[in-house]
């Protein structure tokens, strides 16, 4: 596949759920490690929508279990249509990796619980790995790879420090655990995450939860925000922060409860709770900054009393 990546004109990511979550971050690192025009869909909608997709686009399909049957539809109408199609899959041996030109396996061990976060994680890493390595087959050299590689080896404990803080995230729960709704925002990278930690808090919690483009609030979400509505964000992007900290201005005008995820330096004294995470590549910031998005879930649903890994209505293939 090595000397085929110089014919593709244009990449599409398709999954479900969290798998498609993984997605958005995936392919935004493509594009911009590549210039390749790069798409997303929803398994769901990509099967229905006539994709424009021919012999020069390349398709990943992300899948934990590999065989979700909107994920395998949408495999079968981009091979139907001549695309490459490369498979990231967790199960070995799946229908999606047997049916794929391609296949990456993402190596998170078998899957427990329906939240899929550890899967969540090493979809991150390999999409990012990916895009790196399309990157460099298309003969870009950047001079920041060796340093994602040295960022990825030191997630571990990067992860491992996060999880520690336990008693914390109990303490943000015990508080948390009568919310009604909450309302995520981030932009660009940060903006996937936050789908993805709204996702854990409605399927795990069972609580209403919502995530905006940041720069979108003011275009109508902004008018369900009154006093003490609580808005989560991210911030991850020194390039962007300053945008997403004047978004947070005007929920805090209006009566918000605000908590920040956020590796970058910023006045904590604006904000009721900020969670400081490690600094690393922007590219690497979403494997991390996901983590406090899903403990803040998981400590909820068990403030609650919930069964934690076998949430309510939803179905593992
Ligand atoms: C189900 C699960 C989700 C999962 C999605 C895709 O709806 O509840 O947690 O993200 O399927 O699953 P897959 O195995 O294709 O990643």
């Amino acid at each position: 596949i090595h000397d085929k990546f110089k014919t593709f004109n244009k990449a599409y990511f398709v999954a479900c759920g969290t798998a498609y979550h993984a997605c958005l971050s995936g392919a935004n690192i493509l594009e911009r490690l590549t210039g390749i025009p790069t798409f997303t869909q929803v398994a769901s909608e990509f099967r229905y929508c006539d994709p424009i997709v021919d012999e020069k686009t390349m398709c990943v399909f992300v899948s934990q279990s590999g065989e979700t049957a909107d994920t395998m539809a949408a495999l079968r109408l981009a091979k139907e249509k001549g695309c490459t199609t490369i498979a990231v899959a967790n199960v070995l041996g799946s229908s999606i990796s047997r049916e794929a030109d391609h296949t990456i396996y993402t190596c998170a061990g078998p899957e427990i619980a329906v939240a899929s976060t550890k899967a969540y994680t090493t979809q991150l890493i390999v999409l990012l790995l990916l895009g790196m390595y399309i990157s460099q087959a298309l003969g870009n050299e950047n001079e920041d790879y060796k340093r994602i590689i040295e960022g990825i080896a030191s997630l571990p404990q990067h992860i491992e420090n996060i999880l520690k803080d336990e008693k914390t995230f109990e303490h943000y729960a015990s508080y948390l655990k009568d919310l009604k709704d909450a309302y995520y925002i981030g932009r660009s990278l940060d903006y996937a995450t936050v789908l993805e930690g709204a996702l854990k808090l409605k399927e795990v919690s069972y609580v209403h939860a919502d995530a905006y483009i940041a720069g979108e609030l003011k275009h109508g979400p902004i008018a369900l925000i009154e006093n003490d509505i609580t808005v989560i964000s991210i911030m991850t992007d020194k390039n962007l922060v300053e945008k997403t900290v004047s978004n947070i201005q005007e929920v805090i005008t209006r009566g918000a409860k605000t908590l920040v995820v956020t590796n970058q330096n910023i006045d904590d004294k604006m904000f009721d709770t900020v969670i400081h995470i490690p600094e690393t590549n922007t590219f690497i910031s979403p494997i991390l900054s996901v983590i406090p998005l899903q403990l803040l879930a998981y400590y909820i649903s068990k403030e609650k009393g919930l069964d934690v890994d076998k949430p309510r209505n939803l179905a593992k293939s």
